[in-house]
């Protein structure tokens, strides 16, 4: 007789629909395939890079030959104060008036969830919302914290642009105290961005209806550079309302493997600030103690010394400009080819996504007829196109129209 266990009740999840896309790809015995599934930054030799910025600051980190001790709960204090710079600006008054509190944080994902952990136990009945769509794991990281998660319009499928007005009615409509999840750049799938007229509504609207913000920027110096991406956080920062921010440098650093992020929460005052941090505080320490150190010390040294902030910045440049040279010539190559559709749209997306239009049974036989690998909602990864595999794509997409 077979054993009862009590795991008989857990039943197969399915794969993660990005990560698992991830694994299957390296497992491909196919010479030629193409990963345009997880957000990762790739060059032009399709490898992940290792900035110089990074490679000079962790050189300076292996001569001072520090023990690996514990960093605070809270994490690094250079790195923490590097992110709110970065975030608000060098003169940003909620710096001056200490309102806002971070705390480093396992990646944005990390931040995302610490944050949600830390609403759920201030508000009552918890609800957060998303855009349609979103980013998957936001629906997940929030409803595991005890969220109801609905929500709001944004990607219009006909027109191929944002439904402003259907979101703006949307938020209006929402119960005080609901969590707004935003993409403060680079949206996630959709690649389509707001204007900053646009956030200055956004911002009026969440003003007026007590909502709470969660800016969500995982992709900061990817759009238009490091500070017109934080456009958007800049606008809340003067509103004079609390919110919410979880960062990431994983892309922008490439140091995905380090988790390295940060959760940031402006208060209304220092006195409220220093409460908040001291709740911040417990729910990492139940969850994980303290944070890594290595990525921290690396990010903390860069926005720290100006010579290594300069750097930075070139790595980032280049990034950027990669990308967009990317999407035109993904483009191109697609219109050159007769393709069914024209995909000039993709040149106008910003970050590392395109939102392609192509249907699930589309993206099914790019995998199975030409090893090229993208989400199933037509997500693809630009930022791992190259001048090697982008008309090989080209191909590949327009046989499947
Ligand atoms: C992505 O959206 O591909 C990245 O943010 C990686 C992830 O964790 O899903």
């Amino acid at each position: 007789m077979m054993s009862e266990s009590i795991f008989d009740v857990v039943a197969q999840a399915p794969e993660d629909p990005i990560l698992g896309l991830n694994e299957a790809f390296k497992t491909d015995p196919r010479e030629k395939k193409v990963n345009l599934s997880i957000g990762v930054y790739c060059t032009e030799e399709g490898k992940v890079p290792l900035l110089n910025v990074v490679e000079k600051a962790e050189q300076k980190i292996l001569e001072e030959g520090a023990p690996h001790t514990y960093l605070p709960i809270s994490g690094l204090p250079s790195f923490t104060s590097g992110v709110q710079k970065l975030l608000f600006g060098e003169d940003s008054a909620l710096i001056k008036d200490k309102k806002a509190v971070t705390v480093q944080s396992l990646g944005g994902t990390g931040a995302l969830k610490v944050g949600a952990d830390f609403l759920a136990q201030v508000l009552p009945n918890p609800e957060a919302i998303v855009s349609a769509p979103t980013w998957q794991n936001h629906v997940a990281i929030f409803e595991q914290a005890g969220f109801e998660v609905g929500s709001y319009p944004y990607y219009d499928k006909a027109s191929g642009e944002i439904n402003f007005p259907a979101m703006l009615e949307s938020l209006k409509g929402l119960k005080e105290n609901t969590v707004v999840i935003l993409h403060a750049c680079c949206h996630n799938p959709t690649g389509l961005d707001l204007t900053q007229e646009q956030w200055a509504q956004v911002v009026d609207v969440c003003a007026a209806h007590k909502l709470i913000p969660f800016l969500d920027i995982a992709y900061q110096g990817f759009g238009d550079g490091l500070e017109e991406d934080a456009g958007a956080i800049r606008q809340f920062a003067a509103s004079g309302i609390t919110f919410l921010v979880a960062n990431s440098f994983s892309k922008s650093f490439s140091l995905y493997g380090e988790r390295i992020g940060a959760l940031t929460v402006v208060c209304h005052n220092s006195e409220e600030a220093s409460r908040v941090m001291s709740a911040l505080k417990a729910v990492i320490r139940a969850n994980y103690s303290n944070p890594p150190a290595h990525g921290a010390k690396i990010v903390g040294q860069v926005l720290n010394d100006p010579e290594l902030l300069a750097q930075w910045h070139a790595d980032l440049k280049e990034m950027r400009e990669r990308i967009k040279e990317m999407r035109r010539d993904l483009a191109d190559e697609l219109k050159a080819l007769g393709a069914k559709k024209d995909f000039e749209f993709v040149t106008r997306q910003k970050g590392m996504f395109s939102f392609s239009g192509l249907t699930p049974e589309q993206v099914q036989r790019l995998k199975d007829e030409f090893g090229v690998y993208a989400v199933k909602s037509g997500r693809i990864c630009v930022a791992s196109l190259n001048k090697g595999n982008v008309k090989y794509t080209a191909e590949a997409i327009k046989e499947v129209l």
